[in-house]
């Protein structure tokens, strides 16, 4: 049982984990309209000082999962990179999750076929507000040519899912991210919500089916889609996992039903 948390820089515990997912940065190499991550953590510093990583090194013993998230863990340079995996065992299972920008062809020999990471998520949508209003839908799937060099580098990419967060622009593409995964011989694909409140902080909440942009029309759209992108998933061997969406509608579609009957 845990007994206690981080106090004055040190962690203090009687359990060590198996399964840890571990927070390398918090600074990104984009803004995608929908994340709250730099907002929550506003102008402070968004790197890991060598305190951070030398107190959660026991962690990372222990552990024989480890999940990185960032921020955008291949935002940070190669030092930064060396010195965490070093910390890391290269027997055990990693996996990062990526908006894969910063993920060259030579960083993938380096850290994931030659190197420690065992699987890899590849977020697509990393569309920014800005582009998001120039109407910048190429951005929803920009990752996928660095998808394709990838798995031309490599028959065993260890690419083992693609995401995407679907927002307005992205409704009529669930499709198309399901073909590149099978293209790319992704096993599985993962279409979900937009959670939180950045859309209508940038004004584009209208952008949200899930929140201010949602309507019968969209929710039937969206779900439509989602049953072919399915549809075509099952004939070309993805798994496509779109569970939060349909939860997400259902329960949007069910607040309304109520606020309109009182
Ligand atoms: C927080 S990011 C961190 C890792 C990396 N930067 C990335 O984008 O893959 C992890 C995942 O959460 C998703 N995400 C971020 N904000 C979200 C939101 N408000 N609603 C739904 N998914 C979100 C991202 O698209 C990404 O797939
Ligand atoms: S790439 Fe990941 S961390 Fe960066 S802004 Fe997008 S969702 Fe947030």
């Amino acid at each position: 049982m845990i007994t206690g948390v981080i106090k004055d820089g040190q962690i203090s515990i009687d359990f060590y984990p198996r399964i840890l997912v571990l927070c390398t940065n918090l600074n990104c190499n984009t803004r995608c309209v929908y994340c709250d991550q730099l907002e929550r953590v506003g102008n402070g510093n968004l790197k890991p000082g060598r305190d951070y990583l030398d107190n959660v090194s026991p962690l990372l013993d222990s552990a024989n999962h480890i999940t990185i998230i960032g921020g955008e863990t291949f935002a940070l340079s190669d030092d930064e990179l060396d010195d965490i995996f070093g910390r890391i065992d290269q027997e055990k299972h990693i996996s990062v999750t990526t908006n894969a920008i910063g993920l060259t062809a030579d960083r993938y020999k380096r850290w994931v076929a030659d190197g420690p990471i065992k699987s890899l998520h590849i977020s697509l949508n990393t569309i920014t507000a800005k582009e998001y209003r120039n109407g910048r839908s190429d951005k929803v799937l920009w990752a996928k040519d660095r998808i394709r060099e990838i798995a031309a580098l490599n028959q065993n990419h260890k690419i083992e899912r693609i995401q995407c967060v679907i927002n307005k622009i992205a409704i009529d593409m669930m499709v198309d991210i399901v073909e590149l995964a099978a293209e790319c011989r992704v096993k599985s694909v993962c279409l979900s919500h937009v959670s939180g409140y950045m859309m209508g902080k940038h004004d584009l909440g209208n952008e949200n089916p899930f929140g201010a942009g949602y309507s019968d029309e969209i929710a039937k759209r969206i779900l439509d889609n989602l049953a072919e992108a399915e549809r075509v998933g099952k004939r070309l061997g993805v798994n496509v996992n779109g569970h939060t969406i349909r939860m997400r509608l259902s329960k949007v579609a069910e607040s309304k039903r109520v606020g309109g009957e009182k």
